[in-house]
């Protein structure tokens, strides 16, 4: 008999196949009615598997006494109830490390589109202004830049490790500091106010919600940029609109908003800003990377060795 797994957000196609033939799958994700499913299914369900985007909940938790894995396919976790997992004795596995070069990337893209103004350099060339009008405004380097990254995990560290042959002047703030060759600065407000440009990396959840507000936000200023490629929970959302409506704020490079997939339609009729739809891991090569890492740790919990990327609480 093969064992129970509850699929509570699919991974792509070839890696369902691939768990189906060794596994039978319970599709929370297509039921109707959730609570009749978790009802219904067989005792004994051990592992179940989701997604950073769907996340788990405390009810699927507590209606799984024989839980022990829960592996999802994402590095972040803020919407995965750890705490509910913990108190039930379950692991959470997570998918870091796979990504980590793709975020990096992301995060210098979006830094450089807003920063070297690519956005209005492609709308002067498609609208025919270049030719109409002449080149158009000029803008500044990254080279000799200040920019702070805050949060220098797996992913900031890519970020400044980028950074370094762009010949940027690098600072971070973090909970402590790191074994780092950069710049350490405890006070995120005191970073924004020295920096050009302020590139979010931390985790997200309860601990960094609205850690970028609007101190730190007006600290940056009106030449500044912020890039966020963490979670949109990490900055005020509301304050970060205000400030780029009113030219507090000079630009912003975002790859995830507060309430994904619905975003404020006021960042829409912002010139200021370039917009990506949480992507930043969103490449063939890491999803695939990502799924089976999770394929991986439910492999590993059902043949009894030990779990490849465990989350320690
Ligand atoms: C994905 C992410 O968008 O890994 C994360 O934490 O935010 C992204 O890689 C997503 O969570 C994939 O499920």
């Amino acid at each position: 008999m093969k064992p129970d797994l509850l699929i509570v957000s699919p991974l792509m196609r070839p890696f369902m196949d691939d768990l189906a033939s060794r596994y039978t799958l319970h599709k929370y994700y297509r039921a109707e009615d959730k609570p009749a499913f978790l009802a219904a299914l067989p005792e004994g369900v051990e592992a179940l598997v989701t997604t950073g985007g769907t996340g788990l909940t405390a009810d699927v938790i507590r209606a799984l006494p024989s839980l022990k894995l829960a592996a999802t396919m994402s590095v972040g976790y803020d919407k995965i109830d750890l705490d509910a997992l913990t108190e039930h004795g379950a692991t959470l596995t997570n998918t870091p490390d796979v990504l980590t070069d793709d975020v990096a990337d992301m995060a210098i893209a979006l830094m450089l589109a807003s920063w070297r103004r690519l956005r209005e350099g492609d709308r002067h060339v498609r609208s025919g202004a270049w030719g109409r009008e002449g080149p158009m405004p000029l803008n500044h380097r990254v080279m000799g830049a200040k920019v702070g990254i805050a949060g220098l995990g797996r992913i900031g560290r890519a970020i400044a490790e980028r950074l370094v042959p762009m010949k940027a002047q690098i600072a971070y703030f973090g909970r402590h500091p790191r074994e780092a060759p950069w710049r350490f600065e405890p006070d995120l407000a005191a970073l924004a106010g020295w920096a050009d440009i302020l590139i979010v990396a931390t985790a997200g959840g309860a601990g960094t919600a609205s850690l970028v507000g609007r101190r730190e936000i007006e600290a940056l200023g009106p030449q500044g940029c912020l890039v966020n490629i963490a979670r949109g929970s990490v900055i005020d959302e509301a304050a970060l609109l205000d400030a780029l409506e009113a030219g507090r704020l000079g630009m912003a490079g975002l790859d995830v908003f507060e309430n994904e997939p619905q975003v404020n339609p006021r960042f829409g009729a912002l010139d200021n800003v370039t917009l990506h739809p949480h992507h930043a891991s969103g490449t063939v090569e890491t999803r695939d990377a990502m799924a089976q890492l999770v394929v991986d740790n439910v492999d590993a919990h059902f043949s009894g060795r030990p779990l490849l990327t465990p989350v320690t609480p």
